[in-house]
């Protein structure tokens, strides 16, 4: 980074489903819960940015920079961002060019998302957006059905098992169980994720994030220092259709992202205590795993079979937090500075990706005083 930016604020709702509470309503709570742990005062907020995907779709709502803004009482410029599920965190580093170019001092990041009022058909069809629409959608693609061809070639690659595949979605879920944010926090068996119900084959029920209402909210700054510095802030694309990709049992976002992001913080995979990854569907945390530089190809599996020194999505990941699409790049940056505060370690890293890996942002988190 080209000057230090701190995280000062931190908040968010419970991840689920919200029927009795608006886009609106989501958005307000997690300011409110940033403003309140942070040093400044609502008045130094001096920009704000809204990550959402879905709000003219399912809310009919658009124009949320402005509908944030409201919430502060000097109404601050205020701008939307849009990347698909990686929407969070590409506001994330879209506030950190504000900052680092001097723009503005104290930036408020607010990602929010409510997909439970549309059926799950509506959804998965407006999830589609994030595909090719000319290349991807007419063949009747959703994203079950991509990453569950992911998953197939994958394992045809490298010999992966559906029993090794559960092991996945269990720890997550077993991670989850101590979150009072997550979705569901219940403990499931791996041999539940292999027998629940086939959504897009070889992919179940239990190896899919769920959908989800919700919103999280960070607080950067560079006026007010705090423990916490985000230490590299990089996002990268990728061709958006699959068809044009060489591979697809490896996001080329992802591995150029990484590189850039272990560069700017001058750090290393080794120092990283903890990663909260991107696991839309199972056989993704592997592919991440593996790109982020930390398995080597087709090796992903050994993380959740023999574990690490490294903790892998302690938070429950998408799968048992749930994923409000634009919300969860914000709300994995604040489970990151909570294992750090906990574990006392120095760094922590975010990956978020939105469409199948087109666009992948990366963030590390350096624990200063550790
Ligand atoms: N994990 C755990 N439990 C889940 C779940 C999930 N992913 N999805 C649903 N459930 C539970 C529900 O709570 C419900 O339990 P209940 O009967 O006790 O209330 C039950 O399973 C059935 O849920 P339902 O909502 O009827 O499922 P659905 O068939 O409408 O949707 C999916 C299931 C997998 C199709 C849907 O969650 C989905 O599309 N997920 C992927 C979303 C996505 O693509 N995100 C973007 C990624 S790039």
């Amino acid at each position: 980074m080209q000057t230090d930016v701190y995280l000062i604020g931190t908040g968010q709702t419970r991840f689920g489903e919200w029927w009795g509470k608006s886009l609106k309503n989501l958005m307000g709570e997690a300011v409110d819960a940033a403003m309140e742990g942070a040093p400044c005062s609502a008045l130094d907020i001096d920009f704000i940015v809204v990550a959402n995907m879905l709000g003219e779709t399912v809310s009919g709502q658009a124009h949320l920079g402005a509908l944030a803004s409201s919430f502060l009482p000097h109404r601050p410029p205020a701008i939307r961002v849009e990347a698909a599920c990686a929407s969070g965190s590409v506001a994330l580093h879209t506030a950190c060019a504000l900052l680092e170019s001097g723009r503005a001092e104290t930036v408020l990041v607010v990602g929010a998302e409510k997909m439970t009022d549309a059926p799950t058909d509506a959804i998965t069809t407006a999830l589609m957006g994030a595909a090719d629409g000319e290349l991807d959608a007419p063949s009747g693609l959703t994203f079950p059905g991509i990453f569950g061809l992911i998953a197939e070639r994958y394992m045809h690659e490298f010999g992966l098992t559906r029993e090794q595949l559960n092991i996945v979605s269990s720890i997550h879920h077993r991670n989850g169980v101590s979150n009072p944010f997550a979705q569901f926090r219940q403990e499931i068996p791996a041999e539940s994720i292999g027998a629940s119900p086939l959504v897009a084959s070889p992919l179940r029920l239990l190896d899919c994030s769920p959908v989800s209402d919700g919103a999280a909210a960070c607080i950067l700054s560079t006026k007010f220092p705090g423990k916490f510095r985000i230490a590299a802030s990089q996002m990268s694309t990728d061709t958006v259709s699959i068809t044009e990709r060489p591979s697809i049992t490896s996001f080329s976002a992802t591995k150029d992202a990484v590189v850039r992001a272990f560069e700017e913080a001058g750090a290393e995979q080794n120092d990283i205590a903890h990663l909260e990854l991107h696991d839309c569907f199972s056989i993704a945390a592997l592919l991440a795993l593996e790109d982020l530089g930390f398995a080597e190809p087709g090796r992903g599996i050994q993380w959740y079979e023999e574990g690490g020194s490294m903790t892998v999505n302690g938070s429950g990941g998408l799968k048992a937090c749930g994923h409000p699409v634009a919300a969860t790049g914000v709300k994995q940056l604040i489970d990151i500075k909570k294992q750090l505060t906990a574990s006392g370690q120095r760094w922590g890293m975010t990956h978020n990706f939105g469409g199948a890996g087109a666009t992948c942002a990366i963030h590390i988190l350096e624990h200063a005083y550790a």
